[in-house]
């Protein structure tokens, strides 16, 4: 997906000073390779998206990937969806980000499905008409007191019917089983060639910056921002995706 192919090798050398993860250009050069090599089950999830939205999405309605990064949600939707007059509206507020995704999206030719990429803040955005929303390991990102808000306005702008697909990052209040599957994760991580040194570097990165909930509290609060149906749809080790319906 990058146009380099690129591997990450962002924390691979000693830092003197861990600053907070940002998502700029060195990140945006490597991302696909990031990605892949720290969630399980991410390329398993990417492709499956595209199936979802066969499901959801309905003649002239949008489509919100929101925290786009580099599009990889709203390319495996437009490949699959053969759907008159839907939109995709892609957003993300990194630059860097928004800069690449609008290239692969040019550079995609297997679908007329429109996209519009977006450099903005998705706490600003307006959501209308919508029968698909993704938030595919964003939320996380968000300040933990906006995220109802967030997920409200979602629901108030998608149809009846209409699917959010939210991805995420889960911790667990049972301790054991938190240990036990944060060290798988780790273990996947050191199995896809990461050293201990960049996990380490990385993590301390991320420590402010990505701050996960457990499943129960994500259930909670889509029912309470006005989705009627909370699915559970694919979880691997501390990561899951959710569907959740309005
Ligand atoms: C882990 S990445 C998302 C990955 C992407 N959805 C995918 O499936 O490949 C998180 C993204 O959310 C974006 N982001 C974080 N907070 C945001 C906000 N308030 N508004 C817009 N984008 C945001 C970041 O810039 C980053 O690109």
């Amino acid at each position: 997906m990058s146009k380099s192919g690129a591997k990450d090798s962002i924390y691979n050398t000693p830092k003197d000073m861990i600053v907070d993860f940002v998502f700029d250009k060195s990140v945006a050069h490597v991302f696909p390779d990031m990605i892949r090599r720290s969630v399980p089950g991410y390329d398993n999830l990417i492709p499956l998206l595209g199936i979802i939205a066969e499901k959801f999405v309905t003649a002239n309605s949008n489509i919100y990937d929101l925290g786009c990064s580099l599009g990889a949600s709203s390319l495996s939707i437009r490949r699959r969806l053969n759907v008159e007059g839907c939109q995709i509206i892609a957003i993300d507020n990194a630059e860097a980000m928004v800069e690449q995704c609008r290239e692969n999206m040019q550079n995609d030719e297997h679908s007329t499905i429109p996209v519009d990429v977006i450099c903005g803040d998705i706490l600003n955005c307006n959501i209308s008409n919508a029968r698909l929303a993704i938030l595919n390991f964003t939320l996380q990102f968000i300040e933990p007191d906006k995220r109802l808000e967030l997920l409200s306005k979602i629901a108030s702008g998608m149809n009846q019917g209409g699917a959010l697909i939210l991805s995420e990052k889960i911790i667990s209040d049972d301790i054991d089983e938190q240990n036990l599957i944060e060290e798988l994760q780790l273990n996947f991580k050191s199995a896809n060639g990461y050293s201990d040194l960049e996990i380490s570097q990385k993590r301390s990165a991320l420590d402010n910056v990505l701050i996960p909930d457990n499943l129960a509290t994500h259930k909670q609060r889509l029912l309470d921002a006005g989705f009627s149906k909370v699915i559970v749809w694919q979880q691997c080790l501390n990561f899951i995706s959710i569907i959740a319906i309005k």
